[in-house]
Parts: structure tokens; sequence; C-alpha cells
């Protein structure tokens, strides 16, 4: 194994673990995860960190897909602990290997900012959820600030591969508006204790139009 994916499959898991649970962005988790309703598929679920925050009593199937065999180990103890059934797969948000129209809920939370294409991650989310379903999304992406956005656009080429393919400038709410969704944001803004460059972050519900 090289150095790479030595990094990729060892410290990367525990990095993105530890940022993704910090106590503010756990918060912000509080505000969106539990929304969740009725068959309910999460995009890019490793780590399996938002296990802790769905409502059971809401929800009537769970599934989820991660590309990262070692997150995914990360997801199957946290659905054990949770003591319900998921149907978790190895895959991509741009090829979600579930039919159309089979989710009433797709829950996005720090992942349209690692794939590889969004806008055919977000067509493939409007894919598979049912009339009127609702996407709920948490995501960092381009600040509003021009002296931050300036540093989004420097440190992202590192950033990007040390974080997983993550990227700092992506627009994600306006992008999920023009893919087909109708976006209710529920809030916005800086995240307290994280740095300027990562913490810039949407929240919200985004439901599927004609
Ligand atoms: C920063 S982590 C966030 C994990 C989890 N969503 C959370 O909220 O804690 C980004 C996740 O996106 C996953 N990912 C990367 N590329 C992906 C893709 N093309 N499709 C689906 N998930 C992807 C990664 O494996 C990783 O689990």
């Amino acid at each position: 194994m090289g150095l790479a994916s030595w990094y990729e499959a060892n410290i990367m898991p525990r990095l993105i673990a530890c940022a993704c649970s910090q106590g503010q962005v756990m918060k912000r988790r509080a505000a969106v995860v539990p929304l969740a309703r009725g068959d309910v598929f999460e995009l890019g679920c490793g780590g399996g960190i938002n296990h802790e925050f769905y409502n059971r009593d809401a929800i009537t199937s769970y599934a989820g897909i991660d590309p990262h065999e070692g997150l995914l180990e990360g997801t199957r103890a946290a659905a054990r602990t949770k003591g319900w059934a998921a149907d978790l797969r190895q895959g991509r948000g741009e090829a979600i290997p579930f039919a159309d129209e089979s989710f009433d809920c797709v829950v996005c939370t720090f992942t349209l900012c690692s794939v590889e294409d969004p806008a055919q991650v977000m067509r493939e989310m409007r894919r598979i959820l049912r009339p009127g379903g609702t996407a709920l999304f948490l995501e960092h992406g381009r600040a509003p600030d021009p002296q931050v956005r300036g540093w989004q656009g420097r440190i992202e080429p590192v950033w990007k591969r040390l974080a997983g393919g993550c990227h700092l400038t992506r627009p994600i709410a306006t992008a999920l508006s023009g893919a087909g969704f109708a976006v209710e944001r529920l809030g916005e803004g800086y995240t307290p204790k994280a740095p300027r460059f990562a913490g810039w972050m949407k929240w919200g519900v985004a439901r599927k139009v004609d």
C-alpha cells in the first residue's frame, strides 16, 4: 500500500470524524437530521455520525451509501447501536443504486462538498425522491466575504488532497435551487470555533419540484 492509500484508509477517516463531530457542528446536525421522515436515504453516510439524531419514530426505513469502505464500517456500527435494520451499500452519489422514486427523504450532510460531479449527484437525488419528497442538507461551502473566499481558493487544492476530495468553494444551496429543488433555508453562518475558510455553512430543506 502506497503512502497516499495508507493515508486515505487510516488517517483521513479519523480527521473527518473529528472535524465533523465538533460540538458546534453537532448542534447544526441536531437542527436538520431529526426532520427526516418516511423512507430515508442518506447520501455519503460514512462514519454514521447522523444516526444519533434520527427520530426513529418518524422513519419507516433507512438506507445509505458511501464509497469509502472504512467509513461505512463506522456507519454499520452506528446502525447496530441505533438497533435498526439499515440497508447500507458501497456506492457513489453519481449513480445511486436504488430505483426511481424510492424515498421520501434524502439526507445530505457534508457530502456535496466531496462528490466528483455535484450536478449529476443532484439529478440522482431528485430521481430517487418521490414527488414532493425532501432533501435535508447541511453543507459547508463558498463564503460570502471576499477575503475568506480568497483564502478558500488558495487553500482548496491542498485541502482537497488531505480531506478526501472535499471542496471549499462550492455554492451548495444555490446549486440545489437550480437542480429542480425549492430550497427553504433554515440557517446559514460561520461555525464558531472553526476556521472561517471551512466554517461557512448552510442548512435547510430542499423540496423536489416538477
Ligand atoms: C466529510 S465526510 C461526511 C460524512 C457524513 N456525511 C457526515 O455528515 O458525517 C464526506 C463523505 O462523503 C463521502 N463521499 C465522497 N465522495 C462521494 C460520492 N461521490 N458519493 C457519495 N459519497 C461520497 C465520503 O466517503 C465521506 O463519507
